[in-house]
């Protein structure tokens, strides 16, 4: 049965306000920001909590992941959360920020107001912290087949594509895999064991578009399945949260196109 309320022992309590930085004479820093970060840490047996950094925006980077490396290098060393690129191509930073999933090394602070609520993906178990556990997610990405699969011999050189059929890749391989669109997809909050969810789809719908590729029947029988494929109700959340602009419901609306032509 579906559960709609959290759990007592999921239920965030009001964690540490920590210490607020000053000046050298004592005196408040002037551009000051409150950060309220999730900590849960599963191994303590305690609920997770939301604790209060305060950042002097006056010697902090522009995006919120610069507060959360100042916050990690001078107040809490404990504080844990994944990055890697820092410029919005590696797709670990993924968070939600301000009530919506993005990535916290494109997120501007000077976006948000008041104080900047950041909690991890949503609907994921937590490892620690800001650090979602993305085992189901990957291994849903594994199992639609993300690589050019052939059934013709090898050419000599390369396999290759007219510019007409590598456009129309765009929108598609731009993909980052960070979990954004998932995470924000009420279909796959309630159903992530069975329904791939829109950033494996959009993937899958990757190949099935590459003009090289000679596995789309076998690609689409995968998919014809009332889980996997068809728990998409077109809500577009997806599309409204990537933060590289992508529409993973149009190709998922691409897919459900095809296999309904291939039946008629
Ligand atoms: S359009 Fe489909 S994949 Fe996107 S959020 Fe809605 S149900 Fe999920
Ligand atoms: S489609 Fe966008 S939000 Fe979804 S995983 Fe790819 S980059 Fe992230
Ligand atoms: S650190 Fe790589 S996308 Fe943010």
């Amino acid at each position: 049965m579906v559960q709609l309320t959290l759990p007592k022992n999921s239920r965030p309590r009001k964690g540490k306000v920590w210490p607020r930085p000053r000046m050298e004479n004592g005196k408040r820093m002037r551009r000051m920001k409150d950060f309220r970060i999730y900590r849960y840490d599963p191994q303590s047996g305690e609920n997770p909590r939301i604790d209060n950094y305060g950042v002097d925006l006056s010697t902090c980077g522009p995006m919120v992941l610069d507060a959360l490396i100042k916050i990690k290098n001078e107040i809490d060393p404990t504080l844990t959360f994944r990055r890697s690129c820092r410029e919005g191509v590696c797709g670990s930073c993924a968070m939600n920020i301000g009530g919506g999933n993005t990535l916290a090394c494109t997120k501007a602070i000077s976006d948000i107001s008041g104080s900047v609520h950041v909690y991890p993906l949503p609907h994921m178990p937590v490892v620690k912290d800001l650090v979602p556990d993305m085992t189901n997610f990957y291994a849903q990405y594994s199992s639609i087949g993300p690589y050019l699969r052939t059934k013709t011999a090898e050419p000599e050189k390369e396999w290759r594509q007219t510019p007409e059929d590598r456009d129309k890749l765009n929108g598609l391989y731009e993909c980052i895999l960070c979990a954004c669109c998932s995470t924000s997809c009420p279909s796959y909050w309630w159903n992530s064991e069975r329904y791939l969810g829109p950033a494996a789809l959009l993937q899958s719908f990757r190949w099935i578009a590459d003009s090289r590729d000679e596995c789309t029947g076998e690609r689409l029988d995968d998919l014809q399945d009332p889980f996997r494929l068809y728990r998409c109700h077109t809500i577009m959340n997806c599309a409204e949260t990537c933060p590289k602009g992508l529409n993973p419901a149009r190709a998922i609306g691409k897919i459900k196109q095809m296999l309904v032509k291939r039946s008629i």
